[in-house]
């Protein structure tokens, strides 16, 4: 059922107060602040990102929201609870986070609209994250975790920093980096890409050094180049997360990394040349094959034309023949 957008909105605000209200004072939550102190963030932190922790019982939560006059339906709406058994209402609420600190996840401007739940406990019989189901007011893509408190400075610097987790998004903050943002978990979408255009020129994407990592600077790529933004690619040493690397190294290191971003082709090919692609024919075929139809998705023009060059000159190819193939790439795609 439809909610009303401001019942679910009050909702959000309010059990976001209750859940940061919690992480600070309840006696059942001290592992929870030990947590967060052990991992290098304080009282502040908590403060400025409204941090919280929803209790293990769920019945702490649901009196809550009985006595603040929330309904089930309403608690359900938010994606906060869910019926134990959709065919009996009466059967009641089942709490979808349970004993997590709660990262509030706020729109464009800073309304709370959703939650993150972190494990505080290794646990693999349930994710590490668990985020809000989608709801009337929460679509994943088109939500970006942070940018309610980066957009000014993306705006000034013209630069957004894409992190992969929202614990990455914060550090960056924390250490005075504040054109930090992060999708929530999910794939970086279209949508996400036409949001950062009202704020970027440039995009420079900082995933963790992982295989994961690798793959997603190629799916963010092909979401912002169409949109005419030039993307650049951090490397962490590997296994390191902007997180971890700027508690390591000190955020003047991360600044110096982030300054030092390479071009993502420029990226592409020499990761390709490590991995050995380039030492065939075939290999290198593939991969010239591959940039052709990235380089084809490029919207602005004028740096396509610079980034063909740099391409080209990378795999000893001429970059006419480049170019040709770029225009059938550009033709196959309309
Ligand atoms: N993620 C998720 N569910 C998981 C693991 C990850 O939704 N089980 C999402 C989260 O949004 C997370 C991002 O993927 O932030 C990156 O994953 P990972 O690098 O594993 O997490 P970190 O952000 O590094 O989180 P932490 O430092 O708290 O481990
Ligand atoms: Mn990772
Ligand atoms: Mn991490
Ligand atoms: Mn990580
Ligand atoms: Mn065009």
């Amino acid at each position: 059922a439809r909610q009303s957008r401001g019942r679910l909105l009050d909702l959000h605000r309010e059990a976001s107060a209750l859940f940061h209200a919690h992480l600070l004072t309840d006696p059942a939550c001290e592992h929870a602040r030990n947590y967060l102190k052990q991992r290098g963030f304080g009282k502040e932190m908590a403060e400025r990102w409204e941090i919280g922790w929803m209790p293990e019982n769920p019945e702490v939560f649901l009196r809550w929201a009985r006595e603040r006059r929330f309904t089930g339906k309403e608690l359900v709406g938010s994606g906060l609870a869910a019926l134990k058994d959709e065919e009996k209402p009466a059967a009641g609420l089942y709490v979808r986070f349970r004993d997590r600190l709660m990262f509030p996840i706020r729109n464009e401007i800073g309304d709370v609209i959703a939650f993150s739940g972190r494990q505080l406990r290794e646990d693999r019989r349930s994710g590490k994250y668990i985020n809000s189901p989608e709801t009337d007011i929460f679509k994943k893509s088109n939500v970006l975790f942070a940018l309610d408190k980066a957009k000014k400075a993306i705006l000034k610097e013209k630069t957004v920093i894409l992190c992969e987790g929202q614990i990455d998004a914060i550090s960056c903050h924390e250490a005075g980096v504040e054109n930090a943002i992060a999708p929530l978990g999910t794939a970086f979408t279209a949508q996400h890409a036409r949001i950062l255009k009202r704020y970027a020129q440039t995009a420079v994407l900082c995933f963790d050094a992982d295989s994961a990592g690798v793959k997603a600077c190629e799916r963010a790529f092909r979401e912002l180049a169409p949109e005419g933004l030039s993307v650049k690619v951090v490397e962490l040493p590997p296994g390191e997360d902007p997180d971890t690397y700027i508690k390591a190294k000190g955020v003047d290191s991360f600044r110096a990394l982030v300054e030092s971003a390479r071009d993502f082709f420029d990226f592409k090919i020499a990761f390709a040349k490590k991995a050995g692609s380039l030492d065939s024919a075939e290999g290198k075929a593939s991969l010239s094959r591959d940039c052709t139809d990235l380089l084809a998705l490029m919207g602005d023009h004028a740096s396509r034309d610079q980034q063909i060059n740099v391409v080209a000159s990378m795999l000893g190819l001429g970059s006419a023949t480049l170019r040709e193939g770029i225009g059938g790439a550009v033709k196959r795609a309309k």
